[in-house]
């Protein structure tokens, strides 16, 4: 497997969906570690957000796994971390397909959006799914690009 060690993060709308995956991802022998909320207290999601990046930035975990509500506000505070392509997914296609087209390297998903079968089977698509490269490196040097520089060339041209 590509990815073994994994950061996961959750805020208090996802506790029991963020258990449950890590329950299932452990029984598959990934590494975990858990730095999102164990509280059903209202918490909010940048911190988890952040501290998945981060690991994942710092080159601490391959990989991670992000839930709150809707999976959209957590990705937004990952994908400020530079060096973050975190996707939002709700099915199976587009989570396989931000690996092995945009090198995703955090995935997300809603505890208000999806069930915890839907969960597992993004996170297997992902989890399986290997980076291509190729004709698909230079579209995410284009991220980078705008991250590192605020500017994209080829949009100048
Ligand atoms: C919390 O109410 C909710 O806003 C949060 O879980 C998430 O859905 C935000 O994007």
């Amino acid at each position: 497997m590509a990815f073994k060690k994994l950061a996961i993060g959750n805020d208090h709308t996802a506790v029991g969906m963020k258990n449950e995956i890590m329950a299932y991802l452990l029984e598959k022998g990934y590494e975990i570690i858990n730095v999102g909320t164990d509280s059903t207290e209202s918490f909010n999601y940048p911190i988890s957000g952040y501290k998945v990046a981060r690991l994942v930035a710092d080159g601490e975990v391959d990989g991670g796994i992000l839930i709150c509500g809707t999976g959209v506000g957590i990705s937004l505070a990952a994908n400020k971390v530079k060096g973050i392509r975190c996707v939002t997914c709700s099915e199976p296609y587009s989570a396989r397909l931000s690996r092995q087209h945009n090198n995703s390297n955090i995935v997300a998903f809603g505890a208000r959006v999806i069930g915890v079968e839907t969960a597992k089977d993004i996170v297997d698509n992902w989890l399986g799914a290997e980076y291509e490269g190729g004709r698909h490196q230079a579209r995410v040097d284009m991220l980078a690009e705008i991250e590192e520089t605020q500017k994209l060339a080829a949009a100048e041209e």
